[in-house]
């Protein structure tokens, strides 16, 4: 016994001194593993009287126990003292300040979104969204487009290639309002939402790429007039492009799910290649709008005798250019890096009506 003692002696003290854990594996190759002293001790058991076989059996499992326990208290020791340096050595203080040099930018329809969500959101809206890939009665036919009627017309749409036997052909959504549509099925009235999102059309020039971004806003409740969608679009035009004194104009216009419809001009002054937006007597077009069609409201399942609502619309990347001096739409898909460095904005800024939209 007093062998098996001082081998227990020589193994526990060989644990405690492991200092890390590969010796600590070592040690238990040594004391358990297949050729381990532990396992040769019990191999000699063979030659044994069947009842001294059982007292050093015993003995040896106790051995095998004890030796078992405190390799697996050094084992969380060591671990926990791996992961104190570990933690020690790889310590980051997430109260620095970023560092000057860093790369990345916020891209400016990211930012412009950001912005309009912010001044959208102070006014009580919130923001809904909807599919890239609509059917014709969310995009068309709800929205007051009847079937065949020239205004489809006006959407040089892309048609997905399968042609289902009922003639329900999906599209990209060619204008982000069908997400009306989506609101008003789901939530019902009152609503006050805007709709940021990708719009497709078959058209590429300068002023035109076939995927590009609209925001939309639906407001729907039981006293909602003329007078609100006017305030609401001033309000909005004032705070975005940062200029107080900035008249808005009216002009009477068409879209099927508005009526009456009207598009909105912005104060502007245009001088040699320049573009500056103010009261200087020129305008600029920035988005349509209107009363929401009675139609529109009916195809969702909306009393149109006790609510009304207005909605508008308006290009994403033609407010960027026009506030951040962007001359050319198509640069904002190209994916250049210098462009996106000197147009971009960065991370951290995030826009905020308390903290200014852009710093
Ligand atoms: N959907 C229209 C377009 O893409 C823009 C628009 C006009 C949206 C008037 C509206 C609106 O909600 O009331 O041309």
């Amino acid at each position: 016994m007093s062998a098996l003692e001082a081998l227990k002696t020589e193994l526990l003290a060989a644990v405690a001194e492991a200092a890390d854990l590969a010796a600590l594996e070592e040690v238990r190759v040594a004391a358990l593993g297949k050729k381990g002293r532990i396992t040769g001790l019990m191999a000699d058991m063979r030659s044994l009287s069947p009842d001294e076989r059982k007292e050093r059996g015993q003995a040896m499992n106790a051995l095998k126990d004890e030796v078992g326990a405190a390799l697996d208290i050094r084992k969380a020791e060591l671990h926990r003292a791996a992961l104190a340096l570990r933690l020690e050595a790889e310590r980051i203080d997430v109260t620095l300040p970023v560092r000057a040099e860093q790369q990345g930018r916020i891209h400016p329809i990211t930012q412009t979104i950001d912005e309009l969500t912010a001044i959208f959101a102070d006014m009580g809206f919130s923001v809904a969204e909807g599919p890239d890939i609509e059917d014709d009665f969310h995009n068309f036919t709800a929205l007051n487009f009847p079937p065949g009627h020239p205004a489809r017309d006006m959407h040089d749409t892309f048609y997905l290639p399968d042609r289902p036997a009922d003639g329900s052909r999906m599209l990209l959504r060619t204008h982000t309002s069908p997400v009306q549509v989506r609101s008003l099925l789901k939530d019902k009235a009152p609503i006050r939402v805007i709709i940021p999102g990708r719009t497709y059309r078959s058209d590429y020039d300068m002023t035109h790429t076939p995927m590009f971004h609209q925001v939309e806003g639906l407001v729907v409740d039981e006293k909602t007039s003329m007078a609100h969608l006017r305030g609401c679009l001033v309000e909005f035009c004032r705070a975005f492009f940062d200029v107080d004194d900035l008249p808005l104009r009216f002009r009477p216009s068409f879209f099927p799910f508005t009526e009456p419809s009207a598009e909105v001009d912005i104060g502007c002054l245009r001088r040699g290649g320049e573009l500056k937006i103010g009261n200087y007597g020129d305008w600029l077009e920035i988005l349509g709008c209107g009363m929401v069609h009675p139609n529109v409201l009916e195809n969702c399942g909306i009393d149109s005798t006790r609510y009304q609502g207005f909605a508008f619309g308006m290009g994403i990347e033609r407010i960027a250019m026009l506030k951040y001096g962007i001359p050319d739409l198509r640069t904002f898909f190209e994916a250049d890096l210098r462009w996106l460095k000197h147009y971009g904005f960065v991370p951290l800024d995030t826009p905020s009506l308390a903290q200014g939209l852009t710093r």
